[in-house]
């Protein structure tokens, strides 16, 4: 599994935190920046990140703004991205059980670094269910489609 990760300034620390911890883990992964608390416009981070999943650079991506909000939506705008902002352990789990999210998006003004490092525990260790809730990320693609 190799990572996309990325952030604006409002997410750059925790992204580093994040970083610590993939590289105490083992866990592969591309930095899509930005790479200091300079102001950046997430969507350019968001395209980067999403863009190198899609295309099949990388398998799964970790998004961080000041909210998680903003950077999760630019990253959905992409086709193929399921990119799902959580704040909690429970959102991190089932993002992956029930909606096979493919982008977790976090706040990092928003949430402590413990919490968001079990958090990307989780998003990583957890698999989808697939069944029931296959045909309804399916139905992801066919709204992308306008097949809805
Ligand atoms: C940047 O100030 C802030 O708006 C951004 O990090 C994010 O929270 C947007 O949703």
């Amino acid at each position: 599994m190799k990572l996309a990760i990325g952030a604006d300034h409002g997410g750059y620390l925790l992204k580093e935190e994040v970083k610590k911890w993939l590289d105490q883990h083992g866990v592969a992964y591309e930095d899509f920046g930005t790479f200091s608390e300079a102001s950046v416009d997430y969507p350019v981070i968001a395209a980067k990140v999403g863009h190198a999943i899609v295309d099949g650079q990388c398998d799964r991506g970790i998004l961080v703004c000041g909210t998680g909000i903003g950077i999760s939506i630019a990253a959905n705008k992409i086709k193929g991205i399921r990119a799902a902002v959580c704040a909690d352990e429970f959102c991190a789990e089932y993002c992956r059980r029930h909606n096979n999210a493919n982008i977790l998006c976090m706040g990092g003004r928003v949430l402590s670094t413990e919490l968001a490092l079990r958090m990307v525990d989780l998003y990583l260790n957890t698999e989808f269910e697939g069944g029931r809730h296959q045909r309804r990320v399916d139905m992801f693609t066919a709204l992308e489609n306008e097949e809805m």
